[in-house]
Formats: C-alpha cells, sequence, structure tokens
C-alpha cells in the first residue's frame, strides 16, 4: 500500500531461531526469504547496512548475503560492516553475496564474463552444505564478476564450467559462499542447500509456522495496544484485512471497530457477504455505504488514470469523515490497523519495484500523515502465511483463498463511464462468470476470472428485428503473482454455459467475447 507506519511492531524478537537475509538489491532477495520460511525457519530481509550492533542484538542464528546487481571493487558498493565478521554467526554469500565476503576476506574478485542461466555445478568437496546432492546439479547463474582468487583461509568446493569458485568455505566451518542462486526454481536442489546451511551450519531446528505464532502475536497486540482507547480498521473482505481484524479483534474485543466502505464499485452481494462473514466470527462490521459519493466523482470520467485517481482520493475522504464521526461516537480513537503484508512492505521500500504501468494506489491507500498510530500486525508475513493464520483464526475458506480485487473495483471493467446502470449490469454478468467457474470446480486453478463491460454496443438478433446490445468480456488467468499471466484455457462447454447464461439472464447483453491474451503484452485487467 505504500504507506509508511508512523509506529510498527517488530516480530522478530517473538521468534526464536531467526535468520537475517542481507538485501545487496537482487531482484530474488524476497525468494530467499519465501525459500528459508518455506523450510519452517523464520528469515526477514534488512537493509545491508545494518550495523553489528544490530545484528547482535536481533541475535540470529545465521546470516544470509543476498545477491545484487553493483561489482564489489565499485568505489559506491554496498559492503557490510566488518565487525559482522567478528560475531561468530554463519554466513552464507550468495552470488554478489559471496562476492563481497572473497573480497572482504582478501581474495580477489574481477570481472568475468556474463553469465546468466542454467549451468552444472560439479561438486570437488564433499561438505555439509551439499549433503544428499549428486556430484553434479544443475543450478542457476546470474553474474557479471567472479572470484579469481579465495581468500587465505577459504577452500574451494565446487566449480562450473565457467566458474572456478562456485562455492567456498571458510575453514572454522562458519563462512560459506555459492556463485549460483538457490532460491529460484531454476536450482532444484536450492532447498537441500539452503536446508543444509539452516540446519547443519547454523544449528536451527525448522519448527517454525506462521499459524503457531498465532497466540504469540495477539499477546504482542494485547500489550502495543493496552492504552489505546478505541481501534479502528478498515476491511475490504479480502484476506489481508480481515485477518489482521480478526486478530486484532481476538487481542482487543470490541475495542476494535472495523468499517467497510461500500464504494458501490463492488461484486454482487459482496458487502453483505462480508458483513455475514464477520458476523459469523463475532465482529461487528459497520458497512458504509458511500457508492453515491463515487458515482458523483466518476460522472463524465472514461479515463482509467483519472479513474483510480478520483476514487482513491474519494475513499480517503469518506474514511477519515467515518472515522471522526466514529471517533466522536465511540468517545476516541488512537489507533488504526491496517493490512500491510510483507510484499508491501518490501515492494513500498522499493529499492527497485517492477515498472509501474497503471498507478495501482490501492483504495484503502491512506496518506502518511494521519493523525492516528498505525499498526501493521501482518507486515512481516508472505501472503501464504497469512492466509495459514487466517485459517487458524477460522476464517471461511471463501475469503481466505478469494481471488484479488482491484481497489477500484468494477470501475477498472468498465471501459468508458463508470454509471449506476452499467455497474448494476456487469455485477449480474460478473456474478455468472464467478458461479460457473465455481460450479465446475475451477475456482482455486483459476488465478483470476471475471467479466468486463465494453464501450461498444454489437448487433443481435432479437426476435424478428435488430438491435444494438452490450458485449461483455470474460477474462480468466493463470499467474503467479500478477506480474505476468497466461490465459486459461477453460473448456469449451463451460464457456458456452457462461455465454448462454449469460445473454438468457442479463438484458441489453447480447454478446460475450473470450480474452485470450496473456500477460506481457496484455495487463490482466483491460484499464
Ligand atoms: P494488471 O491489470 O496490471 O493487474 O495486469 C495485475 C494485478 O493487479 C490488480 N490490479 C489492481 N489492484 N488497484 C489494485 O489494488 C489497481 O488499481 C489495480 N489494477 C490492477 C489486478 O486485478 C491483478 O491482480
Amino acid at each position: 500500500m505504500g504507506i509508511a507506519p508512523s509506529a510498527t511492531l517488530n516480530y522478530s524478537t517473538l521468534f526464536m531461531d531467526t535468520v537475517l537475509i542481507l538485501d545487496f538489491g537482487s531482484q530474488y532477495t524476497k525468494l530467499i526469504a519465501k525459500a528459508v520460511r518455506e523450510l519452517g525457519v523464520y528469515a526477514e530481509i534488512v537493509p545491508w547496512d545494518i550495523s553489528a550492533e544490530e545484528i547482535r542484538r536481533l541475535a540470529p542464528r545465521g546470516l544470509i548475503l543476498s545477491g545484487g546487481p553493483a561489482s564489489v571493487y565499485a568505489p559506491d558498493a554496498p559492503r557490510l560492516d566488518r565487525r559482522i565478521y567478528e560475531l561468530k554467526i554463519p554466513i552464507l554469500g550468495i552470488c554478489y553475496g559471496m562476492q563481497l565476503i572473497a573480497h572482504d576476506l582478501g581474495g580477489q574478485v574481477l570481472r568475468g564474463k556474463k553469465e546468466y542461466g542454467p549451468s552444472t555445478l560439479q561438486i570437488l568437496q564433499t561438505d555439509t552444505l551439499f549433503e544428499g546432492l549428486n556430484p553434479t546439479e544443475e543450478v542457476w547463474m546470474s553474474h557479471g564478476d567472479e572470484i579469481r582468487t579465495l581468500p587465505k583461509d577459504f577452500v574451494c568446493l565446487a566449480k562450473t564450467p565457467n566458474v572456478a569458485h562456485a562455492a567456498m568455505k571458510s575453514r572454522d566451518g562458519l563462512v560459506y559462499g555459492i556463485q549460483f542462486h538457490p532460491e529460484v526454481a531454476h536450482t532444484p536442489k536450492g532447498p537441500e542447500i539452503l536446508k543444509n546451511f539452516l540446519v547443519k551450519v547454523c544449528k536451527i531446528s525448522p519448527r517454525w509456522s506462521p499459524a503457531d505464532h498465532v497466540h504469540q502475536l495477539i499477546e504482542q497486540l494485547q500489550r502495543e495496544l493496552a492504552d489505546a482507547r478505541h481501534v479502528l480498521i478498515g476491511v475490504s473482505g479480502g484476506v489481508d484485512s480481515s485477518t489482521a481484524a480478526v486478530l486484532v479483534h481476538r487481542a482487543i474485543g470490541e475495542r476494535l471497530i472495523p468499517i467497510f466502505i461500500d464504494t458501490g464499485l463492488l461484486r454482487l452481494g459482496e458487502a453483505e457477504r462480508t458483513k455475514t462473514v464477520f458476523e459469523k466470527l463475532g465482529l461487528r462490521l459497520r458497512v458504509i455505504d458511500a457508492s453515491s459519493r463515487f458515482f458523483a466523482a466518476l460522472r463524465g470520467v472514461t479515463d482509467p488514470e483519472e479513474k483510480r485517481k478520483r476514487i482513491g482520493a474519494e475513499f480517503i475522504r469518506v474514511f477519515y469523515e467515518e472515522a471522526q464521526k466514529l471517533s466522536r461516537e465511540v468517545g476516541g480513537i488512537d489507533v488504526l490497523v491496517q493490512g500491510t503484508i510483507y510484499s508491501d512492505v518490501i515492494e513500498s521500500a522499493g529499492s527497485r519495484g517492477a515498472d509501474r504501468i497503471k498507478s495501482h494506489h490501492n483504495v484503502g491507500g491512506l496518506p502518511k500523515d494521519v493523525p492516528f498510530r498505525i499498526i501493521e500486525p501482518l507486515r512481516n508475513f508472505f501472503k501464504d502465511e497469512v492466509r495459514q493464520i487466517g485459517l487458524r483464526l477460522g476464517i471461511p475458506e471463501e475469503i481466505i483463498w478469494e481471488q484479488p480485487f482491484p481497489g477500484p473495483g468494477l470501475a477498472v471493467r468498465i471501459l468508458g463511464e463508470v454509471t449506476s446502470e452499467r455497474v448494476q449490469l456487469l455485477q449480474r454478468v460478473d456474478a455468472i462468470v464467478r458461479e460457473e467457474i465455481q460450479r465446475a470446480g475451477l475456482a482455486r486453478a483459476v488465478w483470476q476470472y471475471f467479466a468486463v463491460l465494453l464501450p461498444i454496443r454489437s448487433v443481435a438478433v432479437l426476435g424478428d428485428g435488430r438491435a444494438y446490445g452490450y458485449v461483455v468480456a470474460v477474462r480468466a488467468v493463470d499467474s503467479r503473482d500478477g506480474m505476468t499471466a497466461d490465459w486459461f484455457h477453460l473448456p469449451y462447454e463451460l464457456l458456452e454455459r457462461i455465454s448462454s447464461r449469460i445473454t438468457n439472464e442479463v438484458p441489453g447483453v447480447t454478446r460475450v467475447v473470450y480474452d485470450i491474451t496473456s500477460k506481457p503484452p496484455a495487463t490482466i485487467e483491460w484499464e
């Protein structure tokens, strides 16, 4: 959401056996954290310039130095606080991380042949890091520089056809370096290597699971919110804000006030559905119908970015007005809870970030200078981990596995002007698409599926006469993270059912088309 929190909870102290990942700017750093956590060890990403004192305070059981785009010999290259080597914490340097260790400890790094892609690792010496591996293994390389000579107390563990020192180890067994990337799927034995480092070198017993920490998270929130009069949260019905709301409700009960702003741009029945689900979980959700304000703000607007801007601005206005009203009503609100998750934090820290083709400012994204203390109880968790926490809290599967839904809602699925009549039309069409895909048992298999209302009319035969009806497009895609996507090959019979139901049940719609474009070049949404 791109919000810098004014105050945050640091949960890293809660978990035993933490591993810190020092981020030198690699596009894969997040994958390292994910891979380590999937192995049952809590990992957190920290900036590369973290001091030795701070590391001592956090007391991690191991350090991983990520890759990065710089060259260690460049004058402005990011470097490690050298006192970190004296802490005697096991270190694994990956790619740039390995080169940095070599450079810092007296080895020589030179510009090599650029290498990007698969390579074959040949293990030269058996070692705990490579236990369970074959003498040769496929690995993924992405580097320009390479290590010419190792520091004096290091031994070479492996090579590839292009790289003489593809893995190294200090003689005391505490510091390792690997030139390849164990965190990417193209290194099939990557998880084994990471596991060997965590278990055999760092001596961690992998038993971390996000859901096991629900109790601790609740206790932490109780302490953190002890003197808050009331705490506000805006929920969207999605997994992040719902999980945050239920977690905080478990901690402070009725002092939490969850609100849901109905922009009028939601899917059919969404506000009621969310209210019912929250009620079952014991939370009284206040639904604020602000649809007329959003329609007024969107009158005459056809440009997609302008739509997003206006919806975002209106959302903030409505949210603050409601917050003020509520604060007067209940006698003071001091804290705002946000459902920010780890990837939001990493992305908004923004060392790199994919190109922003769309502004993507989330509805619900609030400005920095809010008159509340902000807490983000899920800011250290990846999406899948939030799902596990949500499930443990009893949140129903329909919310846990809900497909992504854009903040500006149906406004970016109605090409051209957004009117209440068009929204109602699209809601009915979209409900049919969703119902049929769910009924076919494909809800979890298809990453995102929805309908789009096009700004054109097409000829139709109605009775004896010709008519012009609306054209709608069906979009269904397969994706991992929304950055790229393949169009989903829905079965023809299903498409046929969808098409015939739409044209029979939604008056005014006379043509249904199926979007068969992948991303890139097409984005998932049409606007
Ligand atoms: P695109 O259309 O860029 O979408 O391929 C990638 C993912 O982002 C979602 N999306 C949005 N989410 N605000 C959001 O919160 C937006 O303005 C927005 N636009 C696209 C989209 O649904 C898909 O999951």
